[in-house]
């Protein structure tokens, strides 16, 4: 039978909570299949530097390198907020997705039929909205040098980054591309005013020539942010840098309902790919059994499709996340009047029991 190692970054605040959850969703699922899966649960993060005093140790990189996919639950807290920049769990994230080279991040937002009342828009605005966010991971104001923090000549404070891109970083992005061409053929390629955003262009509608069934068209990040609230369906793919791909794809995951509902798959050229929701450890409720679980769960449907090239058993994970919401189950942050109100542990339960249900009756 098949066998898959997967390392588990269970992070800090909610990482745990909803990391438990998609272990038992896979572990059930891969019994359904016939797919055995070896977790190995490493150190990531805030809890990371807790206890080893970096943010990403090496044995966790090695461990991640060494896998067949990495999942990840979300890392940062209170606690760590004042650490130097090399100290803090934010630039452990940045160096697991550097030290993996995973430079396309997918952040699909679609608003379920089942969710359509938690969106904060319109029915008629938001029923429908199926797209999906192609953010590049590994470079941009992110990375780019020169970047500090200090005084400068006149003896005043200064902070700054460095939004930088080189024609290559931008040429591996055609295989990220490439990925999502297959399902798409609509895409918005969103740039800013900028330098950086002259490349962009110009290699992004390079690579689009090559793709005749790709209808290319360009729009600015201001002009965006606003047309994803004012008619989110205009938009299939959108294909867009670091830094604005993080804030677009926060805002398009309100439309869906909740950020807790996003889930992502961050893939290279080659390797393991990196998997997590795209929200954050959400200090504010962690340790409350309170988050939902269901964008680390649909990022584990992710990695069995993206990581790992099971199909099948990504689609039964879909399947249960569809029926735990089609039976009425609902965590806080999707919650609406005469449904069922539950915890991240319950809302986990609901999904085992529809995984288990539909084998039943299969
Ligand atoms: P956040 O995404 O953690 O939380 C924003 C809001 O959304 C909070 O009110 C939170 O309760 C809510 N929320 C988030 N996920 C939820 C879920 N699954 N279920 C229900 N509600 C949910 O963003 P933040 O508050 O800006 O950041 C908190 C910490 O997380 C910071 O340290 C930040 O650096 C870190 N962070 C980490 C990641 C990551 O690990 N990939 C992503 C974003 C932020
Ligand atoms: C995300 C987060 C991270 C990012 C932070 C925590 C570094 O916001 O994964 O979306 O900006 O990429
Ligand atoms: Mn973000």
């Amino acid at each position: 039978s098949k066998s898959y190692t997967l390392t588990l970054l269970p992070g800090d605040g909610i990482g745990p909570e909803v990391i438990s959850v998609a272990k038992n969703a896979l572990q059930l699922v891969g019994s359904v299949e016939g797919i055995e899966f070896k977790f190995k649960e490493m150190p990531m993060g805030g809890a990371a530097l807790d206890l080893t005093g970096v943010p990403l140790p090496e044995e966790t990189l090695s461990a991640a390198k060494e896998s067949d996919a990495v999942l990840l639950g979300a890392i940062g807290g209170y606690k760590w907020d004042n650490n130097e920049k090399h100290l803090k769990p934010e630039t452990g994230l940045l160096q697991l997705r550097a030290g993996l080279q995973v430079f396309a991040n997918l952040r699909p937002a679609t608003v379920l039929p089942q969710l359509v009342d938690a969106s904060t828009l319109k029915k008629e605005v938001a029923e429908g909205v199926d797209l999906m966010v192609v953010r590049e991971l590994t470079g941009g104001i992110y990375f780019g040098k020169p970047r500090g923090f200090g005084k400068n000549e006149n003896g005043e404070e200064t902070g700054f980054n460095t939004e930088v891109y080189a024609a290559n970083e931008l040429g591996i992005d055609h295989v990220g591309c490439r990925v999502i061409v297959v399902e798409n053929n609509n895409i918005q390629f969103v740039v800013e005013n900028g330098n950086a955003s002259m490349l962009w262009r110009k290699i992004v509608t390079n690579i689009a020539s090559e793709f005749p069934d790709v209808e290319l068209s360009h729009m600015y990040v201001d002009n965006a942010a606003m047309q994803l609230v004012r008619n989110p369906k205009q938009f299939d793919t959108i294909v867009t840098n670091n830094i604005f791909g993080d804030i677009l794809s926060d805002e398009a995951s309100m439309i869906t309902g909740s950020i807790g509902m996003l889930p992502s798959a961050s893939l290279g050229a080659s390797g393991p790919g990196l998997f997590e929701p795209i929200h954050g450890s959400a200090p504010d409720i962690a340790g409350q059994d309170k988050a939902n679980p269901l964008a680390t769960v649909l990022s584990a449907a992710m990695l069995l499709k993206y990581g790992l090239g099971e199909e099948k058993a990504a689609q039964r994970i879909e399947a249960a996340v569809f029926d735990a919401l089609d039976r009425g189950y609902r965590t806080g942050d999707i919650y609406s009047a005469g449904l069922k109100l539950v915890g991240c542990k319950e809302m986990g339960e609901e999904v085992l029991k529809s995984i288990d249900s539909k084998v039943a009756a299969a």
